[in-house]
């Protein structure tokens, strides 16, 4: 037993005073661990003070028993205390770390919209596709032939004056269907998909055809150099102007709405015999309802389905034509034809609901 270390009171109340006051400074897990084995471990001068009270005359074993209670009960409260402390500390400083601010604006890509133009004409097929019509396309480098010639604009007809119509400088068409030597414009009208669609696809025919086209007009509030246009035609046996007058009361109705109708007024197309311009009935028009200018019509003109080599004694049709600008402008109650071209995504935002 020469080992076992004497009980000293004194120096073990203070050896543990000492403890709990590194306890009270410590403010990591880690020294606070540290601490425990060093005042607390197997080696420390509690345990052994504890092992010493074994050999000390019986009188005074109470009082070094009560003693080292206190002690451990010191320690360990303050350890408790301590270590409650700085658990909560690192939580809070973990968290505060780990933090997400929820209110922190989400840096994402703008969605946009679509520019309402191209949604109108894929709303103008889809209103043929449902009579079963097809959707027909040309070029919009087109040969003179096919915007003019085939449509029976005579030579001198305005509308193929430098004034009105982009030329192709220095271009001829080189065409295997024997229009060698046709200017190149830019197409002026989706009719020039006419005659090329009764050529390629043949008879009977029921085609729209929805796209650009150009003239040399100054961009105003109701003009600009390049629009789009649907063109309707339909060649057949026995079609009359009244065929016409149905289909157009119907896509009056798909663009405007229930009380939408058509009214027919004569007028001229080199294209056309008889011709006439499309009003459409307006409810809510300015200053209120009426008629208003929607597009030009008629039944094809002979000379055109000659030019596609058709016999004009079986063969009858209609055409029609609208502006797509025109319809989205009075759809909408636009005034201004800048709003359609200067894209600010803001515009097309109005249009962007229930695509
Ligand atoms: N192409 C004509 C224009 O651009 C519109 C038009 C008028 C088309 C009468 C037609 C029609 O099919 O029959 O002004």
């Amino acid at each position: 037993m020469a080992d076992v270390a004497t009980f000293d009171a004194q120096a073990v109340t203070e050896a543990v005073a000492e403890g709990i006051e590194k306890i009270k400074n410590a403010s990591t897990m880690e020294e606070l661990k540290a601490i425990k084995t060093q005042y607390a471990g197997a080696d420390s001068a509690m345990t052994k003070a504890s092992k010493a009270i074994g050999a000390l005359p019986k009188d005074q074993k109470k009082d070094a028993g009560k003693l080292m209670g206190k002690l451990r009960a010191d320690f360990g409260r303050a350890f408790g205390t301590k270590e409650q402390e700085v658990k909560a500390a690192e939580e809070a400083a973990k968290l505060a770390a780990e933090a997400v601010d929820m209110t922190q604006p989400v840096r994402r890509h703008p969605l946009g919209a679509r520019h309402p133009l191209p949604k109108l004409m894929e709303d103008v097929q889809d209103f043929f596709i449902s009579m079963g019509w097809q959707v027909a396309d040309g070029p919009e480098v087109e040969t003179e032939w096919y915007d003019f010639d085939a449509l029976n604009f005579g030579p001198d007809h305005p509308a193929r004056q430098m004034q009105d119509t982009f030329y192709i400088k220095g271009n001829q068409a080189k065409d295997a269907a024997g229009f060698v030597g046709s200017n190149m414009v830019m197409r002026t009208q989706t009719s020039s998909d006419q005659v090329r669609a009764l050529i390629t696809r043949g008879v009977p025919l029921y085609i729209a055809c929805t796209g650009r086209v150009f003239r040399t007009d100054e961009l105003d509030a109701t003009h600009t150099p390049v629009f789009h246009q649907c063109e309707a035609l339909a060649v057949d046996k026995h079609l009359t102007m009244a065929d016409l007058k149905g289909v157009l009361d119907k896509l009056a109705v798909a663009m405007f709405g229930p009380e939408a109708k058509s009214r027919l007024r004569p007028s001229y197309f080199p294209f056309t015999e008889p011709s006439a311009e499309l009003d459409l009935w307006f409810p809510d028009k300015k200053g209120g309802p009426g008629w208003i200018e929607w597009g030009g019509c008629g039944m094809v003109n002979p000379n055109v389905l000659k030019s596609a080599g058709l016999d004009p004694t079986v063969y009858s049709g209609f055409a029609f034509g609208v502006g797509i600008e025109r319809t989205l402008l009075l759809r909408h109650d636009i005034n201004d034809m800048h709003d359609l071209v200067e894209g600010d995504v803001r515009f097309s935002e109005q249009f962007a609901m229930g695509e």
